[in-house]
């Protein structure tokens, strides 16, 4: 039987005063609700490589078993490291495997950098929107936010610069998602990334890059603006996270950090206080899915794009068609996201409100602001 909680003293009193946030109720409605679920970033079913995996895993067990399970580095495994560091590579993110963590989902990455660099009331800057999951992993640390808008090239940085000028005390890191944001589909220019970067370094700040999509660009032979992580002088100033997730299977909860040894040491040393090590069977089932050669991973994530493109495309089709003169939305160039505007008076958690009455998913707009504000809608 279910245990009844204190309705008076200390321990009630202290629970009063963790309340739920709008934020944190979504992300748990979302899983695993019965309905069409756009709300949150879930990728395709159909793209798990389930037989590839089977067999990827069947021989981390059976061959590697006795040498992977074990309890492990908590950096990672030195393979799946190489093999960040390589794909990577290929983005312009040239770095070696000494700059990689492992982590258990970027969740983890993100509360890392939380448990690293944030002291109590420490002002962190995010986009408005921005990606309601991380504002949970800080909440412990009750950071201030500066929010800056977005357009359609991203965050507005000369609006930072302001911001930045005027701040009393300087906050202690920038973050963002410059590629494919998460809620609202649009990508930071590359004007802007060099000039964040400056703003970064003269006023002495860490930036991270949070970029779980970056890889389902949308237009063939057009790959997106480099990831700030790969631009002259990002290399100190950056910290970088990725993650398996969207590109294999969320579930198995397998993501990267990358930093400078000296940072990444630190991001180190919070995670063995954490979880001591990332799953090391699932990390020794990546390995052998990139490298056993029966598995063609690249292609893998070609047909993510694909596929993802035909359903950004499905969605845009469908809002043209309903909606043509009443909202504005979003066309992103890739990942997972789109964003529209409301008229004004109508309600963004009225309209998922009804949304949901229907069987369908989205996401109302105000929960992706750090300080409130915002009455859209966003489809994942
Ligand atoms: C922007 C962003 N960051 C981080 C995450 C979490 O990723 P992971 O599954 O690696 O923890 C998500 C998941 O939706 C996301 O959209």
């Amino acid at each position: 039987m279910a245990q009844a909680t204190p309705t008076h003293g200390r321990v009630a009193a202290w629970l009063a005063n963790h309340t739920d946030t709008p934020a944190n109720r979504a992300v748990a409605l979302a899983v695993g609700a019965d309905v069409v679920g756009f709300g949150g970033g879930q990728p395709a079913a159909e793209l798990y490589p389930l037989e590839a995996l089977e067999r990827a895993f069947s021989r981390a067990i059976l061959e590697d078993g006795v040498k992977v399970l074990p309890y492990g580095a908590s950096e990672g495994l030195p393979a799946l490291r190489e093999i960040v560091a390589e794909r990577l590579g290929r983005r312009g993110i040239h770095i070696g495997a000494d700059n990689v963590l492992i982590t258990t989902g970027s969740m983890q990455g993100l509360h890392l950098v939380g448990r690293v660099l944030l002291d109590h009331g420490d002002t962190i800057v995010t986009e408005a929107p921005t990606f309601m999951g991380a504002l949970g992993s800080w909440e412990h640390q009750q950071p201030r936010y500066l929010s800056i808008p977005v357009d359609d090239h991203g965050m507005v940085v000369d609006r930072l610069e302001d911001e930045l000028r005027r701040a009393e005390r300087p906050p202690k890191f920038v973050y963002l998602l410059p590629t494919f944001q998460n809620p609202s589909g649009v990508s930071l220019s590359l004007e802007r990334r060099k000039h964040l970067l400056e703003l970064a370094d003269e006023h002495d700040l860490i930036i991270v890059e949070d970029d779980p999509y970056g890889e389902f660009w949308f237009d063939e032979g057009s790959e997106p603006v480099p990831p700030l992580r790969s631009l002259p002088g990002a290399d100190e100033r950056v910290i970088y996270l990725g993650t398996f997730s969207k590109i294999l299977a969320p579930g198995m909860r397998l993501a990267y950090a990358v930093a400078t040894p000296r940072l990444l040491n630190l991001l180190v040393r919070a995670k063995r206080g954490l979880d001591f090590h990332t799953d090391t069977l699932g990390q020794q089932g990546v390995v052998r899915l990139v490298r056993d050669g029966d598995f063609d991973f690249e292609a893998h994530v070609a047909a993510g794009r694909n596929a993802y493109r035909k359903r950004r495309d499905a969605m845009l089709d469908a809002l043209e068609t309903t909606f043509a003169n009443d909202i504005s939305w979003t066309r992103p160039a890739g990942g997972f996201f789109l964003w529209v505007d409301l008229p004004a008076g109508v309600s963004g958690d009225e309209v998922a409100k009804a949304a949901l009455a229907e069987g369908v998913m989205v996401f109302a707009g105000g929960m992706f602001y750090p300080n409130g504000d915002g009455a859209s809608i966003r489809f994942g």
